[in-house]
């Protein structure tokens, strides 16, 4: 954890509202007068946002499982390593669209072995997560209704379907029971003002409890 703790990733099937969210909230804490820094996965420094085309452009069997864990993995060393640790280090805060529960996910739910897969190389690569994960909940009809309604090349994921997306919910909440610390879960299928007034209320506690501890140590 960094003393600031001011590492919050979003979380959540396609079209939950994510990247809505993100942009709010990062405008909330800077009409406060903090520092922010809006990034996204995959992508968020030069490199990464090369390795994003790469995954999320082109026909569904360009990659395999496997090889998408390690250009995912690839794309979130670099991001880290040339964005968030500096901005971290600078006492920013960092407002990511998803993070490494996204790998965990949407690659490790693919296949028996694949889960493994991905929590070795996130300990080898990357070792870091979120202080705090929001993770938006929906029905994933009205996130995939949502997300498909937006015109882009960037479809590789989005044409897997609505059975995929259940799982990936149902995963996603599994994730949030296992590290309750962490992940909050937020009912997105609600207006973006009444999902943001959640999102700010649980940062605002959040980083007071950051403050006070670390005037505490
Ligand atoms: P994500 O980043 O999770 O894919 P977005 O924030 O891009 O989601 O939202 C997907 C689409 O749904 C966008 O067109 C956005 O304007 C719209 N949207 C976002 N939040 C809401 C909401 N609470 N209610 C209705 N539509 C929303
Ligand atoms: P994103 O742009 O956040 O899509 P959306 O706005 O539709 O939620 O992410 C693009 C896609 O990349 C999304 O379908 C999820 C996928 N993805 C992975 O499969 N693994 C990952 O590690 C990450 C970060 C994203």
């Amino acid at each position: 954890m960094n003393p600031q703790g001011g590492f919050i990733s979003f979380e959540g099937i396609d079209g939950s509202g994510k990247s809505t969210q993100a942009r709010l909230l990062a405008a909330t804490l800077q009409a406060q007068g903090r520092d922010v820094v809006l990034t996204r996965e995959p992508g968020g420094s030069a490199g990464a946002e090369d390795i994003r085309k790469l995954v999320l452009e082109g026909p569904p069997d360009r990659w395999s499982p496997e090889t998408e864990i390690l250009l995912f993995t690839a794309a979130r060393r670099d991001h880290l390593e040339r964005t968030i640790r500096p901005a971290l280090a600078a006492g920013h805060i960092v407002i990511c669209d998803r993070f490494a529960d996204s790998t965990r996910m949407y690659q490790g739910l693919r296949g028996p072995d694949l889960r493994a897969m991905v929590d070795k190389l996130h300990d080898l690569m990357i070792g870091q997560e979120p202080d705090l994960t929001l993770l938006i909940d929906m029905d994933p009809a009205l996130g995939l209704a949502r997300a498909l309604g937006r015109q882009g090349s960037e479809e590789r994921f989005e044409g897997f379907g609505e059975a995929l997306q259940q799982k990936m919910r149902a995963g996603f909440l599994d994730l949030a029971r296992a590290m309750p610390a962490r992940i909050r879960v937020i009912d997105g299928a609600r207006t973006p003002e009444q999902v943001a007034a959640d999102v700010a209320q649980i940062v605002s506690v959040h980083l007071e409890q950051q403050a006070l501890g670390s005037a505490q140590a």
